[in-house]
């Protein structure tokens, strides 16, 4: 039987009898935030053992009926991915990276025993949905249209081994600044928990990490921060990463630091499209361990002049002070640095498409 795996994907397109009112719309185009309000349409594609890929829809955005025994209700086995849409300003519609989505999707399928989902099958299913909702941008500056496709696992059945069925979702909202606070830097909260420990799922897009951060997450929120900063399970001396961002420091001697990929972090696709902008600026950039007690020493010696956090919703941003049990340490002069907004002028451009992209990184949906 022909499979979407093996035949070019053939979507059915069934559009939204009653879209969201243009008026509202606008609205929300003016003030996406972040996270909260959605585009008119859905991609689901399901997967089963005997048929793999097949069904794949783009229909109206509205709830999913799920079996209550559906092993993602249980187990968790879920995972996701998170990338924007930009409309350029030739007036054309490009995504940025989206073959590294992809691949990292496949990668954290693996590892939590899901099918894969073949790569122009990622794409073509996000194509689709920015082509559906194509009427959604964010008009404010630095607006954009984020991407969340995700799977889960449907089957109904409660012993613990990989599922059988599995639903994968694209969902899209309109969305501007990922921090509600609009500082110009965000301060950091150093957690007592750890998100990851060697041989888990730090490396993996899995839900399950997630909901392992939230108790951290809200301290730090409640204690006035904005992001929850995790060291290593081991020792708890080495920078690992934020909840939900890749972290890099800039030292005076002009080379830059973020955290070596040891299968305890998310691989960022912004942290590894900046350390190839940074290397092209000419700075030296390391994947190298750096301890907590190094970055507070670093920083009242003034070694260290700039940290920064990235991600495609936060994209990048100072981090200015940060705080834990052993008390709080600003960084530079506690507002952006002069390298952070470099490298967040120069990835955006490309994003954007105000610059040329020379690396084969934007994605154009014709
Ligand atoms: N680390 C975590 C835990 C994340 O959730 C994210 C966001 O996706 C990142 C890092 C940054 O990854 P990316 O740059 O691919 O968005
Ligand atoms: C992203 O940057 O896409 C993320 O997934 C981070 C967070 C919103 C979970």
């Amino acid at each position: 039987m022909a499979t979407l795996a093996d035949s070019r994907p053939a979507f059915t397109r069934l559009p939204h009898p009653a879209p969201v009112a243009d008026e509202v719309r606008a609205e929300v185009l003016a003030n996406p935030g972040f996270g909260s309000r959605f585009t008119d349409h859905m991609v689901t594609i399901e997967w089963s053992e005997e048929a793999g890929w097949h069904g794949a829809t783009v229909a109206p955005y509205g709830p999913i009926a799920l079996d209550p025994a559906a092993s993602v209700l249980h187990y968790a086995q879920e995972i996701f991915e998170g990338l924007k849409a930009y409309r350029h300003p030739d007036g054309s519609m490009a995504l940025f990276r989206p073959e590294a989505n992809a691949a990292r999707f496949n990668a954290s399928a693996k590892r939590l025993a899901m099918p894969e989902l073949p790569e122009a099958l990622f794409i073509a299913a996000i194509e689709e949905l920015v082509r559906a909702d194509a009427g959604w941008f964010p008009t404010v500056e630095g607006g954009s249209l984020y991407l969340r496709p995700f799977m889960i696992a449907t089957e109904a059945f409660l012993g613990v081994r990989p599922a059988k069925a599995y639903k994968f979702i694209v969902i899209a909202s309109p969305a501007g600044n990922y921090f509600k606070s609009g500082a110009p830097a965000v301060s950091i909260w150093v957690s007592d928990y750890t998100r990851a420990a060697p041989g888990g799922t730090g490396a993996a897009k899995c839900g399950g990490n997630y909901a392992a951060s939230l108790v951290p997450t809200a301290e730090a929120f409640a204690k006035g921060h904005d992001q929850v900063l995790f060291l290593d399970a081991t020792e708890h001396r080495w920078i690992e990463e934020l909840g939900g961002m890749n972290l890099f420091f800039a030292f005076a001697d002009g080379s830059l630091l973020t955290p070596p990929l040891t299968g305890t972090i998310l691989p960022g696709i912004t942290r590894d499209s900046l350390i190839t902008l940074a290397r092209e600026e000419g700075l030296i950039v390391r994947e190298e361990r750096y301890a907590l007690d190094q970055w507070r020493s670093d920083a009242a010696s003034g070694q260290l002049v700039e940290a920064f956090a990235c991600g495609t919703a936060a994209v990048v941003t100072p981090v200015g002070k940060v705080a834990g049990p052993d008390g709080d340490f600003t960084i530079g002069s506690g507002g952006p640095g002069q390298l952070t907004g470099k490298l967040k002028a120069r990835l955006t451009a490309i994003q954007r498409g105000e610059e040329p992209d020379s690396h084969g990184w934007v994605h154009r949906i014709g």
